[in-house]
């Protein structure tokens, strides 16, 4: 991604990473994904977080571009996620006297993931609201603990009210994707920021007393307008509210009668009248995307196979997932399948037991090997019970 402008003042150096193959090692990310950096210009010049390593002469030539033969004063460290920090010591050699400003936190992983160097001549620590002063611009810090990790801040900008969100409002996907902001940022939070809903709802707080005409987030597209339909976003997906009603329905099946039963229940919630019925594979599809919609709706339909007295893996796999990103406030439904001893729907119960606020649609379906008139009958009650 070239440079270009956002304002007067600044300037997005940040890059595209269309090579990568899974962010994090294990988000698919079809459409890459935009590290994000920023330069303010002012009688003082100030870097906004670095790149991925993988980025990082791109980068670097994006800055050189930019400051055109200028050094900059400040380079300010948001978070320090190595998507993010990655060029940190890159850009330190390069220029010596730049400050690095962090938090006190900030310097304490940096030490931890750049072992051997030393921040202590370059750094400055500040803490909640302190301001630094560029000259017109001034930056004020807000701690933004777990969001997504705990040394994370965000960056208020003043005179032009442009907020650097770090992590927060950010997006899987390059900067040049032409595609929905919602679909992709509603994976990438839950995935991502998902477990820590309750700081997240404390930043949208902090971020409510501030005069925000901007949110530069540090991936996916900068949000420049409509800014209440994004924070809207962020609280109801925060507060682990359902955003849509419908049903998603994460089936994983050994030899295909479990999916052939998820597809019939799916048919019987269309027809029955169900606003939205969406339907995934645990074993082939994108579980990123089924947890995205398992929160995204406010019913949820687990169905699965028995395998070796517990519960196929696929679907043991998302139900850890669910459990990390702390899954909660919706209904929930078991299907399970079993030739022998059904034991799966004990293995998924015991999940769902520790999910919070949840409406369990009780009894457990059981189907024995594949569906018949009389599992067929059941079903189709449950269907009932769910529309
Ligand atoms: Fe984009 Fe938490 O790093």
């Amino acid at each position: 991604m070239a440079n270009f402008k956002i304002s007067d003042a600044v300037t997005y150096v940040g890059v595209d990473d269309k090579d990568l193959d899974l962010f994090e090692s294990q988000y698919d990310v079809p459409n890459g994904m935009a590290y994000n950096s920023y330069i303010i210009f002012d009688e003082k010049i100030a870097v906004m977080d670095t790149v991925d390593a993988a980025k990082t002469d791109e980068w670097l030539e994006n800055v050189g571009k930019a400051l055109d033969g200028k050094a900059p004063d400040y380079l300010i460290v948001d978070h320090v996620e190595p998507d993010h920090s990655g060029s940190i010591v890159a850009i330190m050699g390069k220029y010596p006297d730049m400050k690095i400003v962090g938090n006190a936190k900030t310097f304490q992983m940096l030490e931890q993931f750049f072992d051997g160097v030393s921040f202590d001549d370059q750094k400055i620590v500040v803490k909640e609201n302190d301001e630094l002063s560029l000259g017109s611009h001034t930056l004020t810090f807000i701690m933004a603990a777990m969001v997504h990790w705990p040394e994370v801040m965000v960056t208020f900008e003043k005179s032009e009210g442009i907020l650097f969100a770090a992590d927060a409002f950010g997006k899987f996907g390059t900067l040049d994707t032409d595609e929905d902001w919602a679909c992709e940022a509603r994976r990438y939070y839950f995935n991502i920021v998902g477990k820590y809903g309750m700081q997240v709802q404390a930043l949208l707080k902090k971020a409510a007393a501030l005069d925000i005409k901007k949110i530069l987030p540090l991936h996916g597209p900068m949000l420049t307008e409509n800014l209440e339909y994004y924070i809207g976003k962020y609280q109801v997906w925060s507060s682990y509210t359902p955003e849509d009603k419908g049903v998603t329905i994460a089936y994983a099946s050994i030899h295909g009668n479990t999916a052939k039963a998820a597809k019939e229940l799916a048919k019987m919630l269309e027809e029955k009248g169900a606003e939205k019925v969406s339907l995934f594979d645990l074993a082939r599809d994108d579980i990123a995307e089924a947890a995205e919609d398992a929160f995204r709706y406010d019913r949820l339909v687990l169905m699965a196979s028995s395998y070796d007295a517990g519960v196929f893996p696929p679907m043991e796999h998302f139900l850890i997932k669910l459990r990390s990103k702390t899954y909660r406030n919706r209904t929930v439904a078991i299907v399970e399948n079993g030739s022998w001893a059904p034991s799966a729907g004990r293995v998924i119960k015991s999940y769902v037991d520790e999910f919070k606020d949840i409406t369990l649609i009780e009894p457990v379906v059981t189907i024995k090997s594949a569906l018949n008139a009389d599992s067929r009958a059941q079903l189709e009650e449950l269907a009932g019970k769910l529309v």
